[in-house]
C-alpha cells in the first residue's frame, strides 16, 4: 500500500463560497477516492487563506474584528466542502498559530536565497500581486480581472531569488518530473519562467498589517503567497516533523489563474528548502455563468448552496464532474443542470436501477455470489492521466449500454414465455454489468454507488423510492 498526498488551493475568505470553488475540491476528491480504491492510503489537505489587505479591508467595512470575520467565513468553506461529500483529512487555516510559526521557520531556512531590495513598479490590489512592465503594457494598465488600474508602488521588499532555481524548475517541467496539466499550459509556464524576475515575498507593515511578521524585521510582513503556498507542507507539520512519508505530493489541484504561483514561486520555495517538487500540478478552467465570468457586479453569481439544497450532493457532483471539463472553462446554467439531472441521472441511471432491481425481485432472481470486480485498464489509464471527465464519460457509456442491452434482450418477454433458465442468465449478466459500472462510478458518485451496491447484493431489493426522482 502506497501513501498518496493530494492538495487543493486554499480560497481567500473575503467572501462566501461560490460554485467555482467547488471544482478544486471535487477533482481532488475523485482523485483521492480512486487512490483509495487502488488500496493506497490518502492524505487530503484543504484549508482557507486568511491574511492580506483585501480580507482586512472587508472585515473593517463590516465593522467586525478581523479574527471573527475570518473564522466565520472559514467555517462556511468547511461546511461547504462537507456538503460536497469531500473526504478531506486535514484542514489548515493560515491564521492557525502552528501554521504561522512554521512559515516563519521556513523563512529562516531559506534565508540564503532571500534579499532586501527596493521595488518600483506596478501592483494589483485585487489580485494582491506585483505586475511586470510587460503585463502592464499588454493590459493597457488595467487589471482584466478586476477592471481596476494597476497602482504604482515604490517600497522595500524581501525578494526570493527565483534566479537560483530557474534551471532546476525548467528541467523538472520539461522532464515531467513535475508534470503540468493540461500539457498545453507547459509552454506558457516555461515562458513565464524565463521572463520571471525574482519575486517579492514581503510587504512593508505600513501597506499590509494583517499577515505573518517577517522574522527579524518588524517593518515587514509576509506577502500572502509566501504564507499561503507554505500551507501544503505546514499542514504536514513541516519543519517540525519529517514529512517524507507524504511529500512530495502526488497531485496538487489549482485553478488556471493561480497555476503560475504554483509552478514558479512554489517550486523555488521547495528547492530552497531542499524538498522535492510535487509530482503533478493539475490546473482546471473557470466556471462561467451563461458564458460570462461570474461576478457580483454583473449579478450572475450562482450560489452553490442553492444548487445543493435543490438537487443534493450527488447531482451537484454529477454536473460538475461530467458537464464541467476537467481542464477547460465550462458553463453553468440552471437549464443545463436540470437537463442533465432529468435526462441522465434520473433516466439513464436512476431508472436503470429501479427497473432492473424490480425485474429481479419480481422473478425471484438472486445472485449466487457477488463477483469480485477489477477496474478496467482503459478507465484506469484515464484516471491515472487525471482525465476525470473522460473516465466518467467512459463509465456513463456503460450505463447507457446496459439500458440498451435490457431493451435488446427483453427479459420481460422471457419471463412471459416461462424461459426461466435464459431469464436468469440474462438478469445475471445485467446485474454483473451494473456492478462493474458501479465500481467505476464510485469516486464520482460515492453515495449513489454505495446505495447501488446495497440494492444488488445476494438478495436484490428495489429501492423504496427512485434514486433520482424526476423534477
Ligand atoms: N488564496 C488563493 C489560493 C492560494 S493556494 C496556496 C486564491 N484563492 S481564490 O479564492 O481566489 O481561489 C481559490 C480556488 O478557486 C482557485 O483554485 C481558483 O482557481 C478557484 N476558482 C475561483 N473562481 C473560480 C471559478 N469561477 N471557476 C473555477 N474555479 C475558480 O486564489
Amino acid at each position: 500500500m502506497g501513501k498518496v498526498y493530494i492538495t487543493t488551493a486554499i480560497p481567500y475568505v473575503n467572501g462566501v463560497p461560490h460554485v467555482g470553488h467547488a471544482v478544486d475540491y471535487l477533482l481532488a476528491d475523485v482523485c483521492a477516492r480512486y487512490q483509495k480504491q487502488l488500496g493506497n492510503e490518502v492524505r487530503f489537505q484543504a484549508g482557507t487563506d486568511e491574511h492580506g489587505s483585501k480580507i482586512w479591508q472587508k472585515a473593517k467595512e463590516q465593522n467586525i474584528p478581523v479574527e471573527e470575520y475570518v473564522a466565520a467565513n472559514s467555517k462556511k468553506f468547511q461546511d461547504f466542502i462537507s456538503k460536497l461529500g469531500v473526504e478531506y483529512t486535514d484542514f489548515v487555516r493560515t491564521t492557525d498559530s502552528d501554521h504561522q510559526e512554521r512559515v516563519q521557520k521556513i523563512w529562516e531556512k531559506i534565508k540564503d536565497h532571500i534579499y532586501l531590495a527596493k521595488y518600483e513598479g506596478w501592483y494589483c490590489s485585487g489580485c494582491e500581486r506585483f505586475i511586470t512592465d510587460k503585463e502592464y503594457e499588454e493590459n493597457n494598465g488595467v487589471c482584466p480581472d478586476h477592471q481596476k488600474p494597476y497602482e504604482k508602488l515604490e517600497e522595500e521588499n524581501y525578494y526570493l531569488k527565483i534566479s537560483d532555481f530557474k534551471d532546476q524548475i525548467r528541467d523538472a517541467i520539461e522532464s515531467h518530473k513535475m508534470l503540468i496539466l493540461p500539457e498545453f499550459r507547459e509552454k506558457e509556464i516555461l515562458k513565464l519562467l524565463e521572463e520571471s524576475p525574482d519575486v517579492s515575498i514581503s510587504r512593508p507593515r505600513s501597506q499590509l498589517t494583517w499577515g505573518i511578521p517577517v522574522p527579524g524585521d518588524d517593518n515587514q510582513v509576509m506577502y500572502v503567497w509566501m504564507d499561503a503556498l507554505s500551507n501544503y507542507i505546514t499542514v504536514l507539520s513541516y519543519p517540525d516533523e519529517d514529512i517524507s512519508n507524504w511529500w512530495p505530493a502526488y497531485a496538487q489541484f489549482v485553478g488556471k489563474d493561480i497555476l503560475r504561483f504554483h509552478a514558479l514561486i512554489w517550486p523555488a520555495i521547495l528547492l530552497a528548502l531542499g524538498l522535492e517538487l510535487p509530482k503533478t500540478l493539475s490546473s482546471h478552467g473557470m466556471i462561467l455563468a451563461n458564458g460570462q465570468k461570474m461576478s457580483k457586479s454583473i449579478g450572475n453569481v450562482i450560489d452553490p448552496l442553492e444548487v445543493l439544497e435543490k438537487h443534493g450532493t450527488e447531482a451537484f457532483r454529477y454536473y460538475f464532474l461530467r458537464h464541467v471539463d476537467t481542464f477547460a472553462d465550462s458553463d453553468f446554467t440552471w437549464e443545463k443542470f436540470e437537463d442533465a439531472y432529468n435526462n441522465e441521472l434520473a433516466n439513464d441511471l436512476g431508472n436503470l436501477v429501479q427497473r432492473l432491481s424490480t425485474m429481479c425481485k419480481k422473478n425471484n432472481f438472486s445472485l449466487n455470489h457477488v463477483p469480485e470486480i477489477k477496474l478496467e485498464k482503459e478507465y484506469c489509464d484515464l484516471m491515472n492521466e487525471f482525465r476525470f471527465k473522460d473516465a466518467f464519460d467512459f463509465a456513463w457509456e456503460k450505463v447507457q449500454a446496459i439500458n440498451k442491452k435490457i431493451d435488446d434482450e427483453k427479459p420481460w418477454a422471457l419471463a412471459k414465455e416461462g424461459n426461466v433458465e435464459k431469464l436468469n442468465q440474462v438478469l445475471s449478466g445485467l446485474v454483473v454489468n451494473l456492478l462493474e459500472v458501479n465500481e467505476l462510478l464510485k469516486p464520482f458518485l460515492p453515495e449513489t454507488s454505495a446505495k447501488i451496491a446495497e440494492i444488488f447484493t445476494n438478495e436484490i431489493m428495489p429501492p423504496a423510492e427512485p434514486l433520482f426522482p424526476k423534477k
